[in-house]
């Protein structure tokens, strides 16, 4: 006997009719990571598929975006110099900045997200200013740095900043500043509930920012904390984010659940390095389908409560939904 299950999954047509969760290109976020020079596509062994690009490649990248339906990205930047507070992220002619700028100059229709953080910029590989006491990033100097550094990205062309660091207050602080430059018109999407998480590992390759001492531990959350993670997104809608974030998201599907059931504001999820390299290498191994294990993953992401997805597989979901 076939029942109201079965009888429904015969036919193709239907099954499509009955589809609840669906994916569109325009869910997407596409990360792109930024070194000066000219003519550079260099990709990063840990995460293949992934380059760290000068900008001018980056123009001819958001190129191909477009082509493919895709028009949002999120900027990373790798500078030249390092130093102990991370001066380039707030100098106006630093890498992100004469990036943002080149960018929206070459495709005024692309929308510019920029991860605003310093753990690419410091020598230190920490998240702000280090208190050389505690030997942790000092909270209250990194939120004025962090103010700075929204204000030199809105000012560059970014059309939404987006902060990464977990620092207390930070939402409060970057749109103080945001709106004492003028810049009240410029969301905040807010890395609000952000794990301590080994899946960043081939991140940090890319981007070239592991800590060079300790972890992160005193500023990211503890994994396993579910009511504390509910907290932090809800601490940073208080403070006035316009989106949430839930990072990383394979491991964390409860959690960005949990928050889409507790607050109103839109939701996205970060798919990170290590979720993304993990799949690359059982499809290099040729151990899984990897086309339908990423779609699978997607779908689950919008199943739990995704209202975007930041994903270095953005490109190759394109092409799929797009042969559709
Ligand atoms: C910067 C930042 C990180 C990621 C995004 N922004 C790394 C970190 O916290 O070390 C991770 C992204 C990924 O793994 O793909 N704070
Ligand atoms: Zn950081």
């Amino acid at each position: 006997m076939f029942t109201r299950f079965r009888r429904k999954r015969l036919n193709p047509v239907l099954r499509n009719l009955l589809q609840e969760t669906h994916l569109r290109v325009d869910d997407f976020i596409y990360p792109l990571f930024i070194k000066s020079g000219e003519g550079i596509k260099k990709e990063v062994a840990s995460m293949p598929g992934v380059f760290q690009m000068s900008i001018d490649e980056i123009i001819k990248e958001c190129t191909e975006l477009k082509t493919l339906g895709i028009y949002a990205i999120i900027l990373f930047g790798i500078p030249d110099t390092k130093d102990s507070v991370g001066s380039d992220a707030m100098c106006d002619h630093g890498i992100i900045a004469s990036s943002i700028r080149a960018i929206k100059k070459a495709h005024p229709d692309m929308f510019v997200v920029t991860d605003l953080c310093f753990c690419e910029y410091t020598d230190h590989g920490h998240c702000g200013v280090l208190d050389p006491i505690l030997e942790t990033v000092d909270n209250d100097i990194t939120l004025s740095n962090l103010q700075k550094q929204a204000v030199v990205h809105a000012k560059a062309g970014a059309d939404m900043i987006a902060p990464s660091g977990m620092m207390d207050g930070m939402i409060t602080a970057i749109r103080k500043g945001l709106d004492g430059g003028g810049f009240s018109h410029i969301p905040i999407m807010s890395y609000s509930t952000k794990f301590a998480s080994a899946y960043y590992g081939p991140f940090r390759d890319v981007a070239e920012s592991s800590p060079s001492f300790g972890d992160r531990r005193s500023y990211q959350m503890n994994p396993a904390n579910r009511k504390e993670a509910i907290m932090e997104s809800l601490a940073d809608e208080a403070e006035g984010a316009d989106i949430l974030m839930v990072k990383p998201a394979l491991a964390y599907l409860d959690i960005v659940r949990d928050i889409k059931e507790n607050s109103s504001l839109p939701l996205a999820v970060y798919n990170v390095s290590g979720e993304y390299s993990m799949l690359k290498m059982a499809a290099l191994a040729g151990v899984i389908d990897y086309n339908r294990v990423m779609m699978e993953t997607m779908i689950g992401f919008k199943r739990a409560g995704a209202d975007i997805i930041i994903s270095y597989h953005a490109k190759e979901v394109a092409l799929l939904l797009n042969k559709k």
